[in-house]
């Protein structure tokens, strides 16, 4: 159904609820009622209003009055691989999925407000909270969100976007002061925004913590009324981030709808008791209350709430957990395969030894921050067990230990300093193992208390002596494959030389063991193409290049401004450990020819790029066919290129596909700051297409009148 149709049917319907409410059943709608609840109106027939985190899966029930967890034994769901894994599957179809079993999940577990997408621009490789989000690039996050959304939608919950907007660090998130440009912030920041509204038609979007020039994004009108209200016409609610707001007065005249999460008794929200008092004093309008109520009806009349043809979800079936079984396999990046170690052949292997704490490690809690009571959690080393049986002798050694400073107390999250130094014990036992097997597979990188929401990472070091670790290994044993999990990059300038198979995965949901079990052993060809940029080293990367991260402890300017990943790289001709886009296949692809429909194009036009790519190899393989755009060399301030485009296409051995690849020229455009407007500057325009963002394989050139 056509969604403005929708909410003006409901239009006439929501007047006239509003106009038989008392103000302070209105006000009872516009606040937590509950940790993750708000009140319904049992007169009408709306239930309470049931929320959920979020990134990782529908989140284990909270108390209603503080954070434990509420000792449920029914709040159980699929952990599904964080977005951050959902962006490097580069699949749009994917996402759609992917929204579909989750908002089932909702559903089942009778969730209004499902909130999730996290898509926050990964500014720094250190921000705690990169595995929950996407990408460094706007249009990869645009083209993912928008289908993600919508399919969580058609299950009768609403989605809500998350964090609008700039809160790209946990350092001091909850005050931090975001200076950036107007056109960082139209090129780089809000495009992942205003695709969700504008196109996913996200019912409901959060307020950040943080503040921007000033203003809390709470309270803060120029994004919440001007731009989003108002240039993107978004029609749903603004709900705060849990215990975000810091005004009545100001935060509801600035746009922001449903208050959340404050740490105090219901009635003491901003949006309780001191709303009803500032509407009773004649200090704001009662249509202000109106149209905030306006708003939060729509969303619920839009999930059907309290109807009986709502859709009633389902909870991990065989159907969810191939969503999140196909979406971790895609999202395995393989960097590096020099030797050729990948794929392991399992039937020359008579034992496989598999080192690090992460191969037995559960990502599904931990932390600060969201989880999942997750169903079932295949691990790594659980996953090889599954696939190889018995045929393949098994040798697990811990070889790291997770351990920080100060002290190692499980109820510490924040200021967390990882131990890098090698355990000597462990890693001797991890050399035994390996030499004694055929192959070895160390699996290491992150853990949810490393990369964290509330904190950010002190640097990109590999934590908890894994480099010692892996290289003694590698040395004891060359068939060595390396398994890293990520939420942000790492520095891998000691261990690349020496590591001939490098796989970057991430957290990967429920069937994560199985999925790069299945990679390992070739069932599955890696597909996945990294989301950001690896540099290889932190200074490289621009935020930290300009002494621009973490800022104060009052505010952060973004100096690099439109330049954030791959565009800061590229420009600047910074070499990274590993590009934007970057992904092996077990198979080769070749790019055999790039053609556009036209070469001359106008204002409103598309470019239909066609390639064909055919695969060279002997294995089925699915292949990222990107492109980037560079502006012609007159426009100044230009990043060298940026993505506009990109398809995924499945090639049998020798099978050949044209497919094609649409780009508009209006998002050729840039920001003109001086005119705040965008412009399109005529000219020669380069398409480079390729398989990464440094391995361009053809160019077409264009011209734009
Ligand atoms: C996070 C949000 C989350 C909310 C409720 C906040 O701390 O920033 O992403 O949805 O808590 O759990």
């Amino acid at each position: 159904m056509n969604d403005k149709t929708f909410i003006m049917e409901n239009e006439k319907e929501i007047t006239r609820i509003i106009r038989g409410l008392s103000l302070e059943e209105k006000v009872s709608l516009l606040h937590g009622n509950g940790k993750f609840t708000s009140a319904g109106l049992a007169q009408l027939g709306l239930p309470e209003v049931h929320y959920t985190d979020g990134p990782l899966g529908i989140r284990e029930e909270i108390s209603r009055d503080s954070w434990n967890p509420a000792g449920w034994n029914t709040d159980s769901a699929t952990f599904f691989p964080a977005g951050t894994a959902l962006a490097a599957t580069w699949n749009p179809s994917l996402a759609a999925r992917y929204g579909t079993a989750i908002g089932m999940e909702a559903r089942a577990r009778n969730k209004d407000i499902l909130l999730a997408p996290a898509i926050n621009i990964i500014r720094t490789p250190l921000c705690g909270r990169n595995y929950e989000y996407f990408s460094e690039d706007p249009l990869l996050i645009s083209r993912m969100v928008v289908p993600y959304v919508q399919a969580v939608q058609d299950q009768d919950v609403a989605a809500c976007v998350k964090h609008f907007a700039v809160n790209n660090q946990e350092t001091n998130r909850g005050s931090i002061d975001v200076t950036a440009s107007e056109r960082a912030l139209r090129e780089i920041y809000l495009p992942g925004f205003k695709a969700a509204v504008t196109e996913g038609k996200c019912r409901s979007v959060m307020g950040a913590y943080n503040r921007f020039r000033g203003d809390f994004l709470c309270e803060n009108e120029y994004f919440l009324t001007r731009i989003l209200k108002g240039e993107w016409d978004f029609k749903g609610s603004v709900i705060s981030d849990w215990g975000a707001v810091h005004s009545t007065i100001r935060s509801a005249l600035a746009g922001l709808d449903v208050e959340m999460g404050t740490e105090a008794p219901f009635s003491a929200y901003y949006f309780a008791d001191s709303l009803l008092a500032a509407v009773k004093r004649g200090d704001l309008q009662e249509k202000v209350v109106d149209g905030m109520v306006r708003r939060h009806l729509r969303v619920l009349m839009g999930i059907k709430a309290g109807k009986p043809e709502r859709k009633t979800g389902a909870i991990n079936t065989a159907e969810i957990r191939k969503v999140a079984y196909d979406v971790a396999s895609e999202a395995i990046v393989l960097l590096r395969n020099s030797r050729d170690i990948l794929p392991l052949d399992p039937s020359g292997l008579r034992s496989l030894a598999i080192i690090g704490a992460n191969a037995k490690a559960t990502f599904a809690n931990g932390g600060f921050g969201a989880g999942v009571k997750a169903q079932n959690e295949v691990t790594v080393f659980q996953g090889l067990k599954n696939r190889l049986g018995d045929s393949v002798q098994l040798k697990y050694a811990q070889g790291y230990r997770e351990k920080y400073h100060p002290g190692d107390d499980p109820a510490r999250f924040f200021g967390l300093q990882p131990v890098t130094e090698a355990d000597p014990v462990l890693v001797a036992e991890a050399i035994a193992t390996a030499a004694s097997c055929d192959a070895a597979v160390v699996v290491m990188g992150t853990s949810r208390r490393f990369d964290t929401e509330g904190d950010d990472r002190h640097d990109m070091l590999l934590p908890f002596g894994q480099e010692q670790l892996v290289n003694a290994v590698t040395r004891a044993n060359p068939k060595t494959v390396v398994v890293i999990i990520a939420g942000g990059p790492f520095d891998l300038r000691g261990i690349i030389d020496q590591t001939g198979a490098l796989l970057w995965t991430w957290f990967g949901g429920s069937e994560h063991g199985n999925a790069v079990a299945d990679v390992i052993l070739g069932r599955v060809n890696p597909s996945g193409k990294l989301p950001y940029t690896i540099p290889a080293k932190l200074e490289d990367s621009p935020a930290h290049a300009l002494h621009a991260f973490p800022g104060d402890s009052a505010s952060v300017e973004y100096l690099e401004d439109i330049l954030v990943g791959y565009r800061w790289f590229d420009t600047r001709g910074i070499e990274p450990m590993y590009p934007f886009g970057h992904g092996l296949s077990y198979t080769s692809f070749d790019y055999t020819g790039c053609l556009t429909d036209q070469s001359g194009y106008a204002r409103g036009d598309t470019i239909k790029l066609s390639c064909t790519v055919r695969n060279t190899g002997g294995r089925e393989g699915s292949e990222v066919i990107e492109v980037y755009v560079m502006a012609p060399q007159s426009v100044a301030n230009r990043p060298a290129q940026e993505l506009k485009g990109f398809t995924k296409v499945n090639l049998r051995p020798g099978e050949e596909k044209t497919v094609e690849i649409p780009i508009c020229i209006n998002d050729l455009s840039c920001f003109d700051e001086s005119q705040n407007e965008w412009k399109l500057h005529p000219g020669e325009y380069t398409l480079r297409i390729g398989a990464s963002s440094r391995d361009i394989r053809r160019t077409v050139q264009v011209v734009v009148k």
